[in-house]
């Protein structure tokens, strides 16, 4: 009783990137209530949930007045009545409403965040931290973040062809210990890339993450490096390094257009082999193109897991793919979009698949964010020991982060962080 849902709610607010997006507002019997706001994606997979959006003169076509109307008009009173606390039963009824395989009915951007409000709210109903409510007493391991402080590709207006490059404070022995340890690094790499390459070299881009003037992938790398040493660390063992290719954004007509050159798939794997041998590189995302799984196999066997191989547009958050592609051994794991799927229990579906099976999930923010800080919850609740939400800059970034503080101080004595063994095939 105390849970059925009795009021549902979208309303157009505004996302990091000042693009209108969606919030659901889910209230229950019970008097509890739930927020939960959608992200947005720069560099998406094809495969992704679709965002319905406006299109004609306002916001540029970004607005959401139809996501909006999906929630008022057929979500909100498909789920009203439902027991928000069987979500899962509620999730079915939003796929079911919606009825295609990509949510471009009602739009990926209105189911996701209903969707969430509603675990928001059944939290709330039992006044349980919403982490706790979704993974109960025994979960207690806080995420190592994955934090992107360099910006490329679709997120950054310079010539780096990877999107991302990562810091992983993976050898800190608790989570505030890795966020004070980012943030040292943080700093020093802002005052390295000012005396390198100017000021306009710290401008920062949709993640948080530094945008400078840098062609090559190694400057980004070396730049790491010397920020990681000035801060007083140790490169491969206080601090790890990620990259997430992002792949698809600089494949062209069956080549590789990265650092200046034109490579083959195979050509590609050499260079990564190259570079995780010169580099401390714990994790690789999204090494090749959607379009091109095959080298994933390879790249992932020559590795045997130093670095893990993850996928994120070629799986989409989906479990079919996610399934077909770890057990054919093209990755190691996956990133966690909620919204690439469009549901919370589809998400979830993904992450258990994995987790059981000794696979990584990651969960993840998306370049266009809020102040919605559900993805911290999900990480603690499945401890699934990995996340990646941003530099520790950008209030929709730190959002997160302040978050997870939060409720490492709330665990108290009984947080786990499992720092470097996260990474561990
Ligand atoms: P997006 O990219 O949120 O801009 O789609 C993030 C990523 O590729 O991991
Ligand atoms: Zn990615």
């Amino acid at each position: 009783m105390i849970y059925d849902i009795v009021a549902v709610r979208g309303l157009q607010v505004l996302d990091s990137r000042g693009n209108p997006t969606v919030e659901a507002i889910v209230y229950t019997e019970g008097g509890g209530c739930g927020r939960a706001i959608a992200p947005a994606g720069a560099s998406k997979g094809k495969l992704e949930a679709v965002d319905l959006r406006d299109g004609g003169k306002a916001y540029g076509g970004m607005g959401v007045t139809k996501a909006i109307e999906s929630i008022n008009k057929y979500i909100g009173p498909a789920i009203m009545g439902m027991d928000a606390s069987r979500f899962r039963d509620v999730d079915r009824k939003i796929i079911d409403v919606d009825g295609t395989p990509n949510k471009s009915r009602l739009g990926g951007n209105a189911c996701v965040a209903t969707s969430l409000a509603v675990i928001k709210a059944a939290a709330d109903t039992s006044d349980t931290p919403l982490f706790e409510f979704l993974g109960g007493k025994r979960a207690r391991t806080l995420p190592v973040p994955l934090m992107n402080v360099i910006n490329g590709g679709a997120h950054a207006g310079n010539k780096l062809s990877v999107q991302e490059f990562m810091i992983v404070p993976a050898g800190a022995d608790s989570f505030s210990g890795a966020i004070r340890i980012a943030v040292e690094v943080y700093k020093e790499l802002k005052k390295y890339l000012k005396e390198k390459y100017g000021p306009s070299a710290i401008n920062v881009g949709d993640e948080g993450g530094f945008a400078p003037p840098l062609e090559l992938t190694r400057d980004a790398l070396n730049a790491l490096i010397e920020a990681i040493k000035r801060a007083g660390y140790v490169p491969g063992s206080d601090v790890y390094l990620a990259m997430d290719s992002a792949a698809s954004h600089f494949y062209r007509g069956g080549s590789y257009e990265i650092d200046g050159k034109s490579l083959s798939s195979g050509e590609l794997i050499e260079y990564y082999l190259q570079l995780v041998n010169e580099y401390p590189l714990i994790l690789l995302e999204d090494p090749f193109a959607e379009s091109d799984p095959e080298p994933f196999k390879e790249l992932r066997s020559k590795l045997g897991g130093k670095p893990i191989v993850i996928g994120d547009d070629i799986v989409v958050t989906r479990k079919d793919l996610i399934s077909k592609y770890f057990e054919s051994g093209h990755i190691d794991g996956a990133i966690i979009k909620v919204n690439q799927v469009g549901t919370f229990t589809e998400a979830e579906e993904s992450l258990t698949y994995l987790l059981r099976r000794g696979g990584k999930a990651v969960i993840s923010h998306r370049s266009g964010e809020s102040e919605d800080t559900t993805i911290a919850h999900i990480a603690v609740a499945y401890e699934t020991g990995l996340i990646k939400t941003g530099a520790p800059a950008r209030g929709e970034r730190t959002a997160k982060y302040n978050e997870l503080l939060r409720i490492e101080d709330y665990l108290g004595g009984d947080a786990i962080f499992l720092g470097k063994n996260a990474f561990l095939r």
